[in-house]
């Protein structure tokens, strides 16, 4: 009887005792499996004594030492295990003070980057940001631009409908919507740049997107002139690009705009000799813009008599596109890290 009670402490305590057992290394993992499990170990010695438990109890007592010697096999397994893991000792090499493995962090997309940029150096002109709705009416986005209803421009911007039967819902096709908004409740001077994304109904290429993005521009006061958009778009050409720039306003077609331009810098590449780039010419077009239309002032709300304007609009992926050379429009919108990564000392 003795014996028997004598066993089961003897299971017990070797049980605890393996709890608390821990190794700092692979070789006190390896002792501590010599000392319970190897021929000369612990728990074979019990196993020995097992010889002189009675018969009656030898089923009880012989299951405890097998799971005895299956938990100390298990406990033994995961320490070496955390070992190979960590491939170390890590209390030994455990340095508290050292730097954690670096986060990645992420970093801005290289539009809100560009567009950052534009809208900063505009700011610095006291140039204020004004925003407004992706989802937008007829009259907002064509109508009191200027555009007639059968208007040849209408199909050159190739529209999103939201709903089939309603023609009055939908994508906008320019940030020139939100001059408008803005025109409509508030009187001169208005100085704005209209950030923000649009929609165009194009088939997906390197070159062209069912999306992009704009920042367009708007300054309405008494005598504003021609002369003053171009020394304004001057002087956010040299920001962007450099102090070296040149630009040059080539006549063009807007319908809310008149008269209308489109604007080249020279080419940053090249400085104006020449490159694959400017294919030959020495120039690179970056925006459209012109003096606003009386007819949109007087759309507006605005007394075309008393005040006039200027407008331009951008395209970010084109200046992105000048700015970092990405030749395909698709990485914009693809979102693979490997090229968000270029970016990421940009900021
Ligand atoms: N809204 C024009 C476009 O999207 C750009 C533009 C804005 C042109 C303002 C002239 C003046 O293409």
């Amino acid at each position: 009887m003795q014996n028997d009670k004598e066993m089961l402490e003897r299971i017990e305590t070797l049980r605890q005792q393996l709890a608390n057992e821990t190794a700092a290394t692979k070789e006190a993992v390896e002792e501590l499996r010599i000392k319970y499990l190897s021929k000369k170990g612990l728990i074979p010695a019990l196993m020995a004594d097992f010889r002189t438990v009675p018969a009656e109890l030898k089923r009880e007592i012989g299951q405890k030492i097998n799971e005895l010697k299956n938990e100390a096999q298990e406990r033994i397994n995961a320490l070496k295990e955390s070992f190979e893991s960590s491939d170390g000792d890590i209390d030994v090499d455990l340095d508290l003070t050292r730097t954690g493995t670096p986060v990645s962090c992420g970093s801005r997309h290289p539009l809100t980057l560009v567009r950052n940029e534009i809208i900063s150096i505009f700011g610095s002109m006291g140039f204020t940001i004004a925003e407004g709705p992706e989802i937008e009416d007829d009259w907002h986005v064509f109508e009191s631009l200027n555009f007639p209803p059968d208007h040849p421009a209408r199909d050159m911007q190739d529209t999103f409908f939201i709903d089939r039967d309603k023609a009055d819902v939908l994508l906008r096709t320019h940030t020139s919507s939100v001059q408008t908004r803005t025109m409509e409740h508030t009187q001169p001077p208005i100085r704005i740049v209209c950030p923000g994304r649009v929609y165009r109904n194009e088939a997906i290429s390197a070159r062209a997107h069912c999306f992009f993005h704009q920042v367009e521009g708007l300054y309405i006061d008494r005598n504003v002139s021609m002369a003053d958009l171009e020394q304004v778009l001057l002087g956010f050409a040299r920001r962007m690009f450099g102090p070296d720039t040149r630009i040059r306003l080539r006549p063009s077609y807007f319908p809310f705009t008149e008269p209308s331009a489109e604007m080249d810098i020279s080419c940053h590449i090249c400085g104006g000799k020449g490159c694959a780039l400017c294919k030959g010419t020495g120039w690179v077009e970056i925006l459209g813009c012109g003096m606003v239309d009386p007819n949109v002032l007087k759309n507006c709300g605005i007394d075309p008599e008393v005040y006039s304007g200027y407008a331009f609009g951008m395209g970010v992926e084109r200046i992105a596109n000048l700015k970092y050379k990405v030749k395909d429009l698709r990485l914009f919108s693809e979102n693979d890290v490997r090229f968000l990564k270029e970016f990421e000392s940009a900021h």
